[in-house]
């Protein structure tokens, strides 16, 4: 049986999880929300079969789907999923998926009222193997002396900043910034790998309009820090690592994982990563789809990945308040 897949959000990230979703075999695109019907019939023409496309919302949600991909501005995950889950519908939603605790709080409720219905955050990179081969290495490791994480890539919508425009991945307005955009990989990993830090720190290069383009985040660890660098405003070359006392775990690129090394520190250095997918949704895609297809393999799968995004939104919050940067729905 196949999940009766619906999207939102018509971007090519939607179009590149569409990609990984039928690559698994797992799903069918039934059904496109847009908030114009051209820009949804548009999105249609890139997938064979029959999709119905929708502008508004609850008559998606009606039209019968198994689960949406909800890829719109951070700042509408919180309704369009809360919708979906009164709706009976499973979510996948982007990261990040909410913009505080108190959002997390009231859809986490609203779970427990419809125990049918599951959400995930589509954090791609710690579905993957190598992320999973990086996991095993630490724990293999006799002492962590602490980490580095980097993910920094110039954005095209940075022209569009520079140029007096507001696109929404620069904008409070939208719960989006560096730390809530391209932030959230380094933080998962460090959370993934080592547990909610006792204390974190965000260093904020601020715009003029009051969001973050890019920061440095320290986490503090009991024994060790990790600091985590990250941002839109430029593009960083830099390698993450992370310590141990001799060895070091060396990878490319803390969320596109393409290579990763493993230094032990006395002359040996081995490539441990396996090749990364073309396609970086298809992991996580598959995930989903076995836990809600009830193909479990560890049966906690799905509230140790629950629980890892809330302590994910929760230091995510404490980072942003950290650098005053507040978004509307705070208040
Ligand atoms: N996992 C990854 O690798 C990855 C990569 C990129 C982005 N993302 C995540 O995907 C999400 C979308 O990011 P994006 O950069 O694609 O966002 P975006 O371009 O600002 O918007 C995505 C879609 O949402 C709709 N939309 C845009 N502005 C809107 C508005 N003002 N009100 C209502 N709907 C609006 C549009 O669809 P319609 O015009 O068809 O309604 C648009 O295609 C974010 O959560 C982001 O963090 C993830």
């Amino acid at each position: 049986m196949t999940l009766k897949l619906g999207i939102i959000g018509t971007n090519w990230i939607t179009k590149m999880f569409v990609e990984a979703a039928l690559a698994t075999k797992q799903y069918e695109l039934v059904a496109v929300y847009s908030r114009t019907e051209a820009k949804g019939q548009d999105f249609t023409t890139n997938f064979a079969g029959d999709q119905a496309v929708w502008t508004d919302l609850n008559d998606f949600l009606q039209s019968g789907i198994d689960v949406v991909y909800i890829a719109s501005p951070n700042s509408l995950h919180f309704e369009q999923a809360y919708a979906a889950i009164e709706a009976g519908v499973n979510v996948i939603v982007e990261k990040s998926a909410f913009d505080n605790p108190e959002q997390y709080e009231k859809i986490y409720s609203l779970l427990q009222k419809n125990p049918t219905v599951k959400l995930f955050e589509a954090a791609r990179h710690i579905y993957q193997d190598n992320f999973k081969i990086i996991e095993q290495k630490v724990n293999q490791m006799a002492h962590i002396s602490g980490a580095t994480f980097v993910y920094e890539k110039y954005s095209s919508r940075f022209d569009d900043y520079l140029a007096g425009k507001k696109p929404n991945v620069l904008s409070r307005e939208f719960s989006a910034g560096a730390l809530a955009d391209l932030g959230v990989y380094p933080l998962y990993a460090a959370i993934k790998l080592f547990g909610l830090p006792d204390d974190q720190f965000y260093f904020a290069t601020l715009l003029d309009n009051g969001a973050d383009g890019r920061g440095t985040v320290i986490l503090r660890y009991p024994k060790f820090d990790v600091t985590l660098i990250f941002g839109k405003s430029a593009n960083s070359y830099e390698l993450s690592e992370i310590h141990g006392r001799r060895d070091t775990i060396v990878i490319d690129n803390i969320a596109e994982l393409g290579e990763v090394k493993y230094d032990d520190g006395q002359g040996n250095v081995t490539v441990i990563s396996q090749p990364a997918p073309d396609n970086p949704m298809v992991q996580e895609a598959e995930f989903f789809a076995n836990i809600l297809q009830n193909k479990l393999q560890t049966p906690n799968d799905y509230e140790e990945a629950t629980i890892l995004s809330q302590k994910v939104n929760l230091v995510l919050t404490k980072l942003r308040h950290s650098a005053g940067i507040k978004f509307p729905s705070d208040q």
